[in-house]
């Protein structure tokens, strides 16, 4: 049977409720909606692409809400109170989608199709892909708000950045290397040497479609 719904492989919740309550109060199934209509929009851009070009945009799409401990974590390290306000409306990553695209322009058009929806506000936008961070890190990200209520943050990238941020994810969580000349620069020189192949990767297929 076609599965006509990619992201149902693509959601995480991990939404173990501890005895206090959860720090979403009552939001939370409307947030999960929230993801849900996201995660949709995001699937009809997806497959209308894949019938057109022939295969399927994106490598992988990731979505999760904020577990609780993880969101009581970052109200405290904000210095916010843990309450629902500022886990729904101070922090606006309680609800948050990955996008991996294969090539690089198909993440400007996933963003350019999601600014366009009317119920869609583009409330802050950081494009590292443009202005890469001093360790290489590259990404567009883009925080959404919906409706005019609930905040989604999306993360738009290519394969090749997306490899590189979860082996640098993986590095520093063993260790903090931030003082170490070399392997910073070493690291910065792969996600430059990985930025390059993407753009070489998007000449190439730009090749082969006009030829095709
Ligand atoms: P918060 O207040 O914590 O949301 O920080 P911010 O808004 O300044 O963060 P930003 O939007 O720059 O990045 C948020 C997310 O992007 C992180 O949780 C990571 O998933 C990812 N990210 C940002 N910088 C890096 C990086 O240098 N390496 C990796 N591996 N991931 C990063
Ligand atoms: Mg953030």
């Amino acid at each position: 049977m076609p599965e006509n719904k990619i992201w149902k492989k693509t959601i995480e919740l991990n939404l173990e409720i501890p005895a206090e309550g959860s720090i979403y109060g009552d939001h939370v199934s409307e947030m999960e909606a929230v993801m849900r209509g996201v995660l949709d929009r995001i699937d009809r851009l997806r497959m209308d692409m894949r019938d057109n070009l022939g295969f399927d945009p994106v490598d992988h799409c990731l979505a999760r809400i904020k577990s609780d401990r993880s969101m009581r974590e970052k109200c405290r390290r904000k210095g916010l109170p843990e309450t629902s306000d500022s886990a729904l409306f101070e922090i606006r990553d309680a609800i948050g989608i990955r996008i991996v695209c294969a090539f690089l322009n198909d993440v400007y058009t996933f963003r350019n199709y999601l600014a366009e929806f009317d119920d869609y506000e583009i409330v802050e936008e950081k494009d590292y892909i443009k202005h890469a961070k001093a360790n290489g890190y590259r990404s567009c990200h883009i925080i959404l708000r919906v409706r005019g209520t609930y905040y989604v943050e999306l993360q738009l990238r290519t394969i090749s950045m997306d490899t590189w941020a979860a082996l640098e994810h993986k590095i520093h969580y063993k260790k903090d290397f931030h003082n170490d000349k070399l392997i910073v620069s070493e690291l910065k020189r792969c996600a430059d040497e990985l930025a390059s192949t993407d753009i070489s990767m998007q000449t190439l297929r730009d090749m082969i479609t006009s030829i095709t």
